[in-house]
């Protein structure tokens, strides 16, 4: 349909029918044939009115789907098509790893091909719009939802938020093939104080536009067709409802003009966080804010029809929202061809095609971190005799939290992934991932492993006495998917104490122990650390995380991921990441300090476990100085800073060789070190490489005293090196 026919159609519907396609509503509203009674009362609007729906959330399946959307149509006066969405997050049927990981990859490409596979699977089986990807920047590591982000860093989440809405969405105009991507949670849901979920975000603005902003511009440069809005609130001020940040930042300033769907209930949420009365008044604040869909509280459906015929709410507002709606749909091109998985290649045939597998295969491998490798103790050689311990080792549970459509019976296991280079290989659990009995939230979902206390000691003395037999163990450990994702806060960031029961009675008896860990953030692994000469960390692999596991394990893929966040010491660190600030009393890391007056704690170091970009290979990496093309620059211009990379190893290996920068004055404090550059490379044995950094005047710039956006003359220090820590420096000046 052309613009004019969209604003004639817009211009024909009746008010009820426009606040129709405000709503969106849980495929559980509908059954096959229809609207159902259940959710009625809870979002008070009969169910006759369901029908009137804009968008549904959660169904899958292309036969499903073409039903209801049929239904929806029939249904509409003007028969306008409902749009259909979901949480693809890191897969559909191919679950590829958690997006935390992803991150550790330091490669768009890999982002890219993520959400390519995704989308076409989603899009062959109905979907016409994922709610990904989640952007939202993260430093705290008991927030369970740090697995759905690519991390703690600004420039990191900016060009990873880019290349995942550039694959989900693909070339085309009309997404086919593909998906619309609804960026979120908008804005810095990453932050809840304490890392429990849901909790305010209390930020000060200028850290608010230096860091928890520019992965959403990213995404909306990239063209993301629809943004979220986050539960938090900002500045007391539920988000939701929030006309400054929503009209004001993210349509003005950002220069978004796409569709803005609330998330799930959280404009009924205004009400429980007690700056509205009721439905009518949040339906208000919302609209006013600028939100075009209403997931699934009703306030609109039920309240907004009042608010228009009373004339607190212009109709303007309705239409100016039904229309970008009505855009939406006709850019999917649902007017003319309601059911869009019809003609793909993949439609009706089996997704998770050995081709999609492959691919997951290597993006898999290309996420896990190798922390530690003592001895060279890693990679194994096939003939080598190992004892194959733990929990997940046969566990084909590792996901993700936000994996409901994909088939865990599908996924690989470390134990399969093994035999298939090792047939002989077979593996012992040791004891359950979760302490026996223990649930979350009343889920137990590792059936495959539950264990009664008693089950569980003889079963890790036999473990033990497996290990005890044999010159090498590989023990895979971790936290339970459940104790992660949205809901998923912890206070404990441990592994569960069974686990740390196994590692000790495997560790007595032998200490050529490697360790494998599966988690949905940074973990506090000190435990396993003393005890492991390897650690492997995996997080959630997908469904090909066993082949990938094993890969790396016998040296066919060599590790080349970085901590796309930083491990903590411990839970009493979080929040803790590499773009700190000095303090007035800063302490180095390592420095022995005895002045109590420092800023630092009594009982543990102020340096995370691991630090942000820290990863090992099977190989050898040496930087030489770092090399300036000019020692000054002055406004507008740019520099070049140059390493020479030098593989000193005796295997092929990929190398993210990182640029941090510092501004060493400035008229506000700025973070001790900042990502700002990253080149992966990949280097024989003995070649060497010039790796060749421009720092252009955008890498210098931040909010100074009065607000403004600009670069401050001064000294400033370039870091490039293998992580945040280390590195070669050299100073160059910026002058007026
Ligand atoms: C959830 C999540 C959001 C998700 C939405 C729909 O509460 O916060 O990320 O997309 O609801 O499932």
């Amino acid at each position: 349909m052309t613009e004019q026919q969209l604003v004639d159609l817009l211009q024909s519907m009746t008010l009820e029918e426009k606040i129709g396609q405000l709503t969106q509503l849980d495929g559980s509203c509908f059954s096959g044939e229809g609207p159902v009674t259940g959710p009625e009362q809870e979002l008070g609007i009969p169910k006759e009115k369901f029908l009137l729906a804009g968008s549904i959330l959660g169904v899958t399946g292309a036969d499903k789907i073409e039903q209801i959307r049929r239904i929806c149509i029939e249904a509409q006066p003007h028969h306008i098509p409902p749009i259909f969405m979901a949480d693809v997050i890191n897969g559909y049927q191919t679950i590829l790893p958690i997006p935390l990981a992803l991150g550790c990859t330091f490669e768009e490409e890999a982002a890219k091909k993520t959400g390519d596979i995704m989308a076409r699977e989603a899009a062959a089986d109905g979907l016409d719009i994922t709610f990904a990807p989640m952007v939202d920047l993260v430093k705290d590591a008991r927030w369970g939802r740090v697995m759905e982000s690519t991390g703690e860093s600004v420039y990191l989440n900016s060009r990873m938020a880019a290349a995942m809405v550039e694959g989900i969405q693909g070339e085309s105009e009309d997404f086919s093939g593909h998906l619309g991507a609804c960026t979120k949670h908008f804005a810095a849901y990453g932050a809840p104080m304490a890392g429990r979920e849901y909790c305010a975000v209390e930020l000060s603005e200028r850290s608010l536009r230096e860091e928890y902003l520019p992965s959403y511009q990213a995404a909306i440069h990239a063209g993301s067709a629809m943004m979220m809005t986050s539960f938090n609130t900002l500045d007391r001020i539920p988000v939701t409802g929030n006309e400054k940040i929503m009209r004001g930042i993210l349509r003005d300033e950002m220069g978004f003009q796409g569709v803005l769907i609330s998330d799930w209930n959280a404009i009924g949420e205004l009400i429980l966080n007690h700056v509205a009365e009721d439905k009518k008044e949040a339906a208000r604040q919302a609209v006013v804010a600028g939100v075009d869909i209403d997931m699934m509280s009703g306030c609109y459906m039920s309240r907004m029809e009042e608010l228009v015929r009373e004339g607190t709410v212009e109709e303007g507002l309705i239409d100016e929202s039904v229309l970008r709606i009505l855009k939406l749909k006709n850019r999917l091109g649902l007017f003319e061809r309601p059911n869009r998985a019809e003609k793909l290649p993949e439609y009706g045939v089996a997704l998770l095609s050995e081709e999609n597998r492959k691919v997951a295969r290597e993006i898999a491998a290309k996420t896990m971190v190798l922390l530690k490798n003592e001895e060279n103790f890693l990679p194994l050689k096939r003939e080598e005799d190992v004892a194959l311990i733990g929990p997940y080792m046969e566990e084909k549970g590792i996901l993700g939290a936000w994996s409901f459509f994909g088939d865990r019976e599908k996924s690989i296991t470390i134990l399969e992934g093994v035999r298939s280079k090792n047939p002989s290989a077979h593996a012992k659990s040791g004891c359950g991932i979760l302490n026996p009995g223990q649930t979350v939230y009343g889920f137990k979902f590792h059936e495959t492993n539950e264990m009664t206390e008693e089950e569980t000691e003889r079963s890790i003395q036999e473990a033990a006495e497996y290990a005890a037999a044999h010159k090498k163990v590989v023990l895979a450990l971790g936290e339970s998917p459940l104790q992660t994702g949205e809901g998923g806060s912890r206070a404990d960031i441990t592994i569960p104490d069974v686990q740390k029961k196994l590692l000790d009675a495997v560790y007595a008896v032998n200490q050529n122990l490697a360790v494998i860990v599966f988690a949905g953030r940074p973990l506090d692994i000190r435990a396993i650390k003393e005890k492991a000469k390897s650690i492997l960390y995996v997080w959630m692999p997908g469904t090909e995380g066993g082949n990938a596991i094993a890969d790396i394990l016998y040296g066919d893929r060599v590790p080349e991921a970085k901590l796309s966040m930083s491990l903590p010491y411990c839970v009493g660190q979080c929040p803790v990441c590499h773009n700190e600030f000095w303090t007035g009393r800063h302490v180095e890391d390592g420095e022995n300090i005895t002045n109590r007056f420092q800023s630092k704690y009594q009982d543990i170091p102020n340096a995370p476990l691991y630090p942000f970009g820290y990863g090992l290979s099977y190989t050898d990496f040496t930087y030489s100085d770092v090399e300036l093309d000019r020692a000054e620059i002055h406004e507008g211009e740019e520099l070049e800073a140059a390493v020479v990379v030098e593989n000193t190893g005796a295997v092929t290996g990929k190398e993210v060789v990182q640029l941090y920068l510092t501004d060493e004055y400035a008229s506000v404090a700025r973070p001790i070190r900042e990502l700002k550059g990253y080149q992966k490379i990949c280097l024989a044995p003995g070649e060497k490489k010039k790796v060749v950094f421009k720092i252009s005047m955008d890498m210098l710039c931040f909010y100074d005293r009065k607000m403004e956006y600009r670069a401050e003359p001064g000294s400033f220090i370039v870091r490039i090196g293998t992580d945040s820590v280390n590195g070669k420096e050299a100073r160059f000046w910026l002058r007026k």
